[in-house]
């Protein structure tokens, strides 16, 4: 089976977790991207959406469902996206795609949090894919120097010879040769340094339940953390 196949059988396994007349959460990436065109088949089901970014907020509403504003939303009974590496506790990296600030605040109003991925996502300790870290543009440097503090080499995302600009208007820190035993630590950390608007870690918020595919089928991982 190809990664693609895998993300879809993850995709439309997600489906099942939709419930019926309630706002969802979306992701952002090429597996939420498979989600939202199986959820495009339901969309009579679900009265609208909440985006994580602006690419799934076009897709979405490329397919005629309806996104509404954060702001707009009482209450989001789940969430679904994807991850970059997910731990055997349900403690992930996100961030690949840029959007981890919207990901994680959207995730931070949801009662459940569906991580949907490829089995080659799943790791024993979090960290050989490099942690984003999104940043306020003056503060770059001063944070690529406490990120390298802690042991990890911090690069600043470039793209088309230009720093990346998230949908936030801030850059993005990747910091690669982290071993992180103690994600939540970690997470606190690097959250408390002046100019960090979020860092890619979703530990205190992790997932709740985790639909990992593999040629063998598709493989559920729960793991009831709840809502902190
Ligand atoms: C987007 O910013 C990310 O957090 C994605 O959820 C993550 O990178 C997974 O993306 P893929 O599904 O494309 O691997």
């Amino acid at each position: 089976m190809s990664q693609d196949e895998l993300k879809l059988s993850v995709a439309r396994a997600a489906i099942d977790y939709v419930p019926d007349g309630k706002i969802i959460g979306v992701g952002t990436g090429s597996t939420a991207n498979f989600f939202i065109d199986e959820l495009a088949k339901i969309r009579d089901r679900i009265p609208a959406t909440v985006a994580s970014s602006k690419a799934t907020a076009e897709r979405l509403e490329s397919h005629g469902i309806r996104v509404l504003d954060l702001n707009e939303v009482d209450s989001i009974p789940v969430y679904i996206d994807g991850a970059d590496e997910i731990s055997d506790s349900g403690a992930m990296i996100k961030g690949g795609g840029g959007a981890l600030t919207r990901e994680k605040i959207i995730a931070s109003a949801a009662d459940r949090f569906i991580c949907i991925a490829d089995e080659s996502k799943q790791v024993a300790m979090l960290g050989r894919f490099p942690l984003p870290v999104e940043v306020i543009p003056m503060a770059h440097r001063l944070i690529a120097r406490k990120l390298d503090a802690l042991g990890g080499s911090a690069r600043l995302r470039m793209k088309n010879d230009a720093p990346f600009v998230t949908d936030n208007g801030n850059y993005i820190l990747d910091v690669s040769g982290l071993q992180i035993a103690d994600p939540e630590a970690l997470e606190a950390e690097i959250n408390h340094y002046p100019g960090v608007v979020t860092v890619g870690l979703f530990a205190r918020r992790g997932a709740d339940v985790c639909l990992l595919g593999s040629p063998a089928g598709v493989k559920t991982l729960t793991f009831g953390r709840g809502k902190p």
